[in-house]
C-alpha cells in the first residue's frame, strides 16, 4: 500500500494522501482522518495535521503554503504572524475573515533547523509533497464549494493551478479555471509572508490589499 511505501522511503512520486482520505466524509471526518495521514515523510517531523478551518457554508476560501511554526504548534491555519496580517488585510479588503474557510495546499510543517534544538525554519514543500497533499485540498473544495478561492503565494498557485503558475503574471485578475475536475474562480496574490519580509512593507501590504478588494468585488458580482 502507498501508506507504508510513502513513509519508508519510497521515491518521492510513489507520495500521495489518497489512500488516507475517506470517501463520501463530512468535514469533522475528514479532519480526522487527515490527523493520521502517512502520504508524505513530513508527518514525521511535524507536531500534527494542520487540517483546514472554517465551515462548509463558507463563499470564500484561503489556501496558504504550509503551516508555520505557531501553526504546527497550535494546530490551526494561519494563527500566527502571517495570518494575522492577512485578517487586518482582508477586513480591510471588506472581507470578513471569520467568515471565510482557510486552509493550506501542505498541511504538515517543513522545516530545518541550523542547530540541534534552534529554531526551526521554514522550508518550503517541493512539488511531489505538494502534489501529495492535493487529495484533501480536493476534498475540502468538494465539500466546501467556496465561489471564490483566494489563492496565496506560489505553492498554493502551482498546487491549484499547474507548476506554471508565476504569481506576479496573474495577482489581481479573476481567474476562470477547472480545478480537480471543477470549475473554480480564482484570485491569486501574493503570500502574506512575503509582505513581512519586504523591505517596502506598507507598499507590499497595499498591493495585498488591492488584490483581495479584487476578490471582495467578485464575491458581489
Ligand atoms: N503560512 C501559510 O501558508 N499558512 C499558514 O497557515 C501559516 C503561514
Amino acid at each position: 500500500m502507498a501508506t507504508t511505501k510513502a513513509s519508508s522511503g519510497a521515491p518521492e512520486d510513489a507520495y500521495t494522501a489518497g489512500p488516507f482520505v475517506p470517501e463520501g466524509a463530512g468535514l469533522a471526518e475528514l479532519r480526522e482522518a487527515a490527523a493520521g495521514c502517512r502520504g508524505c515523510p513530513l508527518h514525521r517531523d511535524a507536531t500534527q495535521t494542520v487540517f483546514g478551518a472554517g465551515d462548509t457554508g463558507a463563499r470564500v476560501m484561503l489556501v496558504g503554503e504550509q503551516p508555520g511554526d505557531q501553526e504546527d504548534r497550535q494546530g490551526r491555519p494561519f494563527v500566527g504572524p502571517a495570518g494575522k496580517l492577512l485578517d487586518r488585510a482582508l477586513a480591510e479588503a471588506g472581507i470578513d475573515p471569520g467568515e471565510a474557510y482557510v486552509t493550506n495546499a501542505v498541511k504538515h510543517f517543513k522545516f530545518t533547523r541550523a542547530e540541534p534544538r534552534k529554531r526551526r525554519i521554514h522550508k518550503a514543500p517541493s512539488l511531489r509533497e505538494t502534489a501529495a497533499c492535493g487529495p484533501w485540498l480536493a476534498a475540502e473544495l468538494a465539500l466546501v464549494e467556496p465561489e471564490l478561492i483566494v489563492v496565496l503565494g506560489a505553492t498554493a498557485g502551482r498546487a491549484l493551478l499547474g507548476s506554471s503558475f508565476r504569481v506576479g503574471e496573474v495577482r489581481g485578475t479573476v481567474l476562470e479555471r477547472e480545478v480537480h475536475g471543477r470549475p473554480e474562480l480564482l484570485v491569486p496574490t501574493v503570500h502574506p509572508s512575503s509582505v513581512l519580509r519586504a523591505e517596502d512593507r506598507e507598499g507590499a501590504y497595499r498591493g495585498l490589499v488591492a488584490d483581495l478588494e479584487v476578490a471582495a468585488r467578485a464575491l458581489t458580482r
